[in-house]
């Protein structure tokens, strides 16, 4: 692994989906059981494929067995507006790859409401937020985090309005390039995050990556990715080496 620090964010280099997959799965234990050991693990799920390796191994024995269940909330990043059975669900994917596999408390799980109308979803999944983290600026344990090739992140996509929502917590996103709306947590919750944690596999997101990490690249609304940084948490990519492959060689 070849491990790098750009910009404060600390570039973790590794072979491919499943070595990015086997020490995300070491990191969520180790700040779970840190977090549970003061309290409370509240962590923030990705959607997207990318992360389903990650959630199949936080399923096995070995590592769920690590994992302080009890102690755990679960919210997701994101969410398309369609019902929890739905093939697109972000939901229906880590409640069939983790959630229906681990013993986490029902009641523990805060799904994001995508079959309802999507600002009263938004509002009411604000109020979760604010009701099991915290009012003001939700600080999660840990957000998980996927980038597409265009740099989008959540469903904060570029050149989107809640991108530049710095008032809600939780944003009914009108994506043009998708014709629908998305449930997406804002910059304002993510950069809150105790920590984040971006996966990021494969030669496709290599020229969106190689962009995050350009110093002299403008802070606007062209590369969402780019915007999240934790104003007082740690930040980590954990990419493989395709998609690092314009990385690598220029830090
Ligand atoms: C979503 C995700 C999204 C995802 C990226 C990368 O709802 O789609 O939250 O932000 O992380 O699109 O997706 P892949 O992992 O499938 O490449």
């Amino acid at each position: 692994m070849n491990s790098l620090r750009i910009n404060g964010a600390r570039v973790e280099v590794w072979r491919d989906v499943g070595e990015i997959s086997e020490r995300a799965a070491e990191l969520v234990i180790g700040i779970a059981r840190e977090a549970a050991g003061r309290g409370e693990f509240t962590l923030a799920l990705s959607g997207g494929s990318t992360p389903r390796a990650l959630y199949e191994l936080l399923a096995t024995e070995e590592k769920s067995a690590r994992v302080p269940w009890e102690q755990t909330q679960v919210f997701w990043s994101d969410e398309r507006c369609v019902p929890p059975d739905d093939a697109e669900s972000n939901y229906r994917l880590a409640h069939e790859a983790l959630l229906s596999r681990v013993p986490v408390p029902a009641e523990h799980v805060h799904r994001m409401r995508g079959e309802d109308e999507p600002g009263a979803a938004a509002a009411a999944y604000a109020g979760e937020l604010e009701k099991n983290v915290g009012a003001g600026d939700p600080r999660l344990s840990l957000i998980l985090l996927g980038m597409g090739e265009d740099g989008h992140t959540a469903s904060l996509f570029p050149q989107t309005d809640a991108l530049k929502d710095t008032v809600h917590t939780v944003a009914a996103n009108y994506v043009e390039k998708l014709k629908s709306h998305r449930l997406t947590m804002t910059l304002r919750t993510l950069n809150a995050a105790a920590t984040v944690i971006f996966l990021v596999s494969g030669a496709a997101k290599s020229e969106a990556l190689s962009k995050v990490f350009e110093s002299d690249a403008v802070a606007d609304g062209s590369l969402p990715a780019r915007l999240v940084r934790p104003a007082q948490g740690e930040l980590i990519w954990l990419v493989d080496e395709d998609a690092a492959r314009l990385v690598t060689n220029k830090y």
